[in-house]
């Protein structure tokens, strides 16, 4: 019996070989073998080395939080479409609407720099965990233990930092049973060079979100510019175009179901080992409420946003970050639940401790640790329900969020009036809005506060609401119209004109602005969820990361036969896989590429988020695909394949077996949005825009073909 559930737990645990996400310095010691064995070309000093140029040398964090790669030796970079979306929105106006229009420089003198853009490399990645913990002993309190790794990791960062102009950061794995230090070369002269219009670059709109099949060219070019020693360099018209250590190759060949992918890139966050009530919490109670609050802020943006092409231009972006959370969520719930992930994990988790058995020590402890979960999640649920209320409802409604950031600009303001150190001018000009609003509206937000305080009071119970704006609440009788009006009647902060003026002077002004009404309620919010609710909701947080880092222990110590990836946390990894379509319900199969011709079957249903431009119905009637079409004459747009990725993958190239660029990454399929829980390879799949509808945009609709020139392409 001991002998046949042990059996059961190994066939169970062994990732299948499309699931993880490798970090790239190790690919030889863990898996590259089984990446051999499922087609890849290469060797694994292709992929990273420190001594000689390599892929990693060609992939960066695009921004915030998104991937690009490296095309030419001239610095041109590839990523989405979206996440470029807030640097061409930036660049655009009304009159050269970019996002709209679409652009592409003709020459080196059109491009245009993005102000505030950065791409980072890696220059190499370093197992410090020894060094981490160093000094750290068993006898520390849990805060000596925190303080002293802090201590630890500012060290290990500022030492790779010095006599250098390079970056670093050091980043927990396993929850904290290792450490990695990843140096970083920082490129801040970004250009733009070219992007498809919207109607492109986003058709599908928020219909087509996280959605297979898929028909949108979801990419933007951008170049790095250099010093002239090659180095990074603030923007300057002096500077050129960077020459990297290595750029993608790029094949037209196309690719079949079964071929060898693989991703690399930026990975933000997954959740693979939770234990079952995480996942219990987060079917039942996160994902529910969090898609109910969106729900209702997406309703009242859609329905102003209709209403004028300044509210659409306004609201476009926040649109479409709320929007995407909150379908990506959607999915996640209807995917675990489907797939009966709280049971599954259950078992997996009596599966593990029975292997324990001849091992009663460990047992108990295993054993008691669940209970700890057990209790740890119980009381978190109450928390999180509570934090969920004030980021997704009460903070929703800009003015709110606005007002409250100003607690710490008065608080700042009133150390600097009494000649005390502060940090007033920082945290003025983050929190001040930038006059007049450009990406806030007073009546579309009004109506946000009316609907989100009336769910907010509908939902949670007194006793965890701010008591000023319960006496708010009562002094209206419970009428949040009202109330509501008064707020956005009377606030200075809200108003454009009014804001105009307070800002004005405001170091000389300020404290009459202390008793502005939406301020009174901001400030209330902010320091009642300060006080109440986060300080519990981080402890507890802390307290089930050490649960999660013993259990990962535990799992990685006692599960034999499996090798764990760690979850992701932002940093390099490399996915593989291979192109396949899959079966997503009873009789529903899908395959795995697109067309051209599904974009316009699309667009004649005559849905808004279908429209195209007329050239490129013009393009599609000629069949004008050159050297881009495949075997059957026909342009394929996208297609699909088994990489475990998710977000902060976007933008990421897709290779080969031979390391050729033939795609960007920029989606999941809705039946796989529950990867980041638990990873499915009979219908998880990745979906990757195939690089010849990207090259055939660029030089047939586009007419900027020059640019090809300074690519390689494998014809
Ligand atoms: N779902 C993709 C990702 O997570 C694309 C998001 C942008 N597109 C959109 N329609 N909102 O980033
Ligand atoms: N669109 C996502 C991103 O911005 C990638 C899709 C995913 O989450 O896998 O990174």
């Amino acid at each position: 019996m001991k002998k046949l559930l042990f059996c059961f737990l190994l066939v169970s645990a062994v990732a299948k070989s499309d699931e993880g996400m490798w970090m790239p310095q190790l690919v030889d010691a863990l898996n590259f073998k089984d990446m051999k064995k499922n087609g890849f070309k290469l060797s694994a000093e292709q992929i990273y080395s420190i001594n000689k140029a390599s892929m990693k040398d060609a992939v960066a964090i695009f921004g915030g939080g998104c991937t690009s790669e490296v095309i030419s030796n001239k610095g041109l970079i590839l990523t989405n479409h979206h996440c470029g979306f807030s640097s061409i929105a930036g660049l655009s106006t009304v009159q050269k609407d970019y996002l709209k229009n679409g652009y592409f420089a003709m020459s080196a003198a059109e491009e245009l720099p993005c102000k505030g853009l950065t791409v980072t490399f890696i220059k190499r990645i370093e197992d410090v965990s020894a060094k981490v913990m160093a000094n750290v002993r068993q006898t520390f309190s849990e805060q000596q233990k925190d303080s002293t790794i802090k201590a630890n990791i500012k060290n290990i960062e500022t030492n790779a930092k010095s006599n250098n102009h390079y970056e670093a950061f050091v980043r927990p794995f396993y929850y904290g049973n290792e450490y990695y230090l990843f140096v970083t070369e920082v490129f801040k002269d970004i250009r733009l060079v070219g992007t498809p219009p919207e109607s492109l670059g986003k058709f599908g709109g928020e219909t087509d979100n996280w959605v297979w099949p898929r028909h949108n060219a979801d990419f933007s070019l951008f170049r790095i510019y250099a010093g002239k020693d090659n180095k990074p360099a603030d923007y300057s018209n002096e500077n050129v175009p960077y020459t990297p250590l290595y750029s993608f190759p790029i094949s037209i060949k196309g690719n079949k179901e079964g071929d060898f992918t693989m991703v690399y890139g930026f990975p933000g966050r997954t959740q693979e080992y939770l234990s079952s009530y995480a996942v219990e919490l987060l079917t039942k109670q996160q994902d529910p409420l969090r898609v109910g609050l969106r729900e209702i802020r997406l309703n009242i943006l859609e329905e102003d946003m209709k209403t004028s092409d300044s509210l659409r231009l306004m609201y476009t972006g926040k649109y479409a970050n709320i929007a995407n959370a909150y379908k990506k969520w959607k999915g996640e719930m209807q995917g675990l639940e489907k797939s009966d992930a709280i049971n599954k994990k259950r078992q997996f988790e009596k599966d593990f401790l029975n292997s324990l058995a001849s091992e009663p020590e460990k047992q108990k402890k295993y054993s008691e640790l669940m209970s700890q979960f057990e209790k740890t999640y119980t009381e978190y649920a109450y928390l999180s329900k509570q934090f969920d209320y004030y980021s997704e409802c009460l903070l929703a409604v800009d003015g709110i969020r606005l007002t409250g950031n100003f607690v710490t600009v008065f608080s700042e303001l009133k150390k600097k009036q009494a000649g005390l150190d502060n940090r007033f001018e920082k945290v003025f000009k983050e929190s001040k809005p930038q006059l007049p609003f450009k990406n806030l509206n007073k009546e579309t937000d009004r109506k946000l506060c009316k609907a989100m305080l009336e769910t907010y009071f509908m939902n949670v119970p007194a006793v965890a609401r701010p008591p000023y704006l319960d006496s708010l609440f009562s002094a209206y009788s419970g009428n949040v119209d009202a109330l509501s009006n008064y707020l956005y009647d009377s606030s200075s902060f809200i108003d454009n004109n009014k804001a105009k003026i307070m800002f004005e002077d405001f170091e000389k002004t300020a404290s009459q602005y202390e008793k502005d009404p939406l301020y009174l309620v901001g400030a209330a919010v902010f320091n009642h969820y300060q006080k109440n609710i986060i300080p519990q909701t981080t402890y507890l947080e802390k307290q089930i990361t050490e649960l999660q880092k013993e259990y990962m222990k535990g799992l990685k110590d006692h599960v034999k036969n499996k090798t764990f990836y760690p979850d992701a946390n932002g940093t390099l990894r490399v996915a593989y896989g291979k192109v396949e379509g899959y079966n997503a319900r009873d009789a529903v199969n899908y395959k795995y590429y697109t067309t051209l011709d599904g974009l316009v079957e699309k667009n004649s249903t005559g849905a808004e988020d279908f429209y195209v431009k007329e050239r490129v119905l013009e393009l599609y009637k000629k069949k004008d695909f050159g050297p881009y079409a495949d075997k059957n004459g026909q342009l394929r747009t996208a297609f699909i394949a088994s990489n475990h990725t998710t977000g902060g993958n976007s933008g990421s190239p897709v290779l080969n077996a031979k390391g050729e660029l033939i795609g960007t990454n920029f989606d999941r399929n809705w039946e796989g949005t529950m990867s980041d829980v638990m990873y499915n390879v009979n219908f998880c799949r990745n979906i990757t825009l195939d690089v010849r509808f990207t090259l055939w945009v660029i030089d047939r609709y586009a007419g900027a073909g020059y640019l090809l020139k300074e690519m390689k392409i494998v014809k």
